[in-house]
């Protein structure tokens, strides 16, 4: 199975992204409208990247943590396609983006950035129906050495039904260390546009992916 690339659109202006994702569009399936992006254009951000890129899976990383059902339904009607929660926060604001998410065909990634007994609760996470389970390494974590690499093998032993997705530092130059663990969606930010050429860096990424 094809392993899909979500390219995280974080610290980066509206007009810049648009012109990146516009040179790599071949080779991402996901474009993600990052935390801080959202933070900085609101629902608009979702709008304008799928209206310009219909075709396109459009993520919001809303991080949802209380009020699913309004805060993930306020993502769909701008155009998400898949929307995020937060594996820390309680079952029953997962369940209702769950409810929201597939009364509208849309998705549900959970973010288990911070969960501490991921396989007691990814059991639990799944029961409830997501789609797709993030490990996640954030950017704070990031900087203090850590990695989601042991994350995602210990996902990989427990996930029985969702897709499995991998976060946090992901770059051209480690990403084949995640790809022994079969991940269904690899999730780069940084590793793409921080880099000094992004449409070089996603290109080389996925023919990696594709293994050549
Ligand atoms: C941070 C995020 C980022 O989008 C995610 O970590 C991917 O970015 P990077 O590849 O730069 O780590 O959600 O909370
Ligand atoms: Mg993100």
């Amino acid at each position: 199975m094809d392993i899909k690339l979500q390219i995280a659109l974080d610290d980066i202006d509206l007009e810049s992204a648009l012109e990146v994702v516009k040179q790599i569009e071949d080779v991402v399936d996901i474009i993600e409208i990052g935390t801080p992006f959202m933070m900085l254009y609101g629902m608009k951000a979702v709008e304008t990247f799928k209206t310009n890129f219909p075709q396109k899976l459009v993520l919001c990383d809303a991080k949802i943590m209380d009020a699913g059902k309004l805060e993930s339904k306020l993502t769909f009607d701008y155009g998400a396609d898949i929307v995020t929660v937060l594996g820390v926060t309680d079952d029953l604001t997962i369940i209702d983006v769950v409810k929201e998410a597939h009364a509208n065909n849309k998705q549900v990634m959970v973010d288990m950035i911070c969960v501490e007994n991921l396989k007691e609760r990814i059991e639990t996470i799944e029961e409830l129906g997501v789609d797709i389970i993030a490990v996640h390494t954030g950017v704070d974590q990031q900087a203090s050495g850590r990695t989601p690499l042991d994350d995602l093998k210990e996902m990989k032993k427990y996930a029985k039904k969702s897709q499995v997705a991998v976060a946090g530092g992901l770059n051209q130059n480690n990403i084949k260390d995640y790809l022994e663990y079969n991940p269904d969606i690899v999730i780069v930010g940084g590793g793409i546009l921080g880099s000094e050429n992004p449409v070089l860096a996603a290109k080389t990424i996925n023919k990696i992916l594709k293994g050549e």
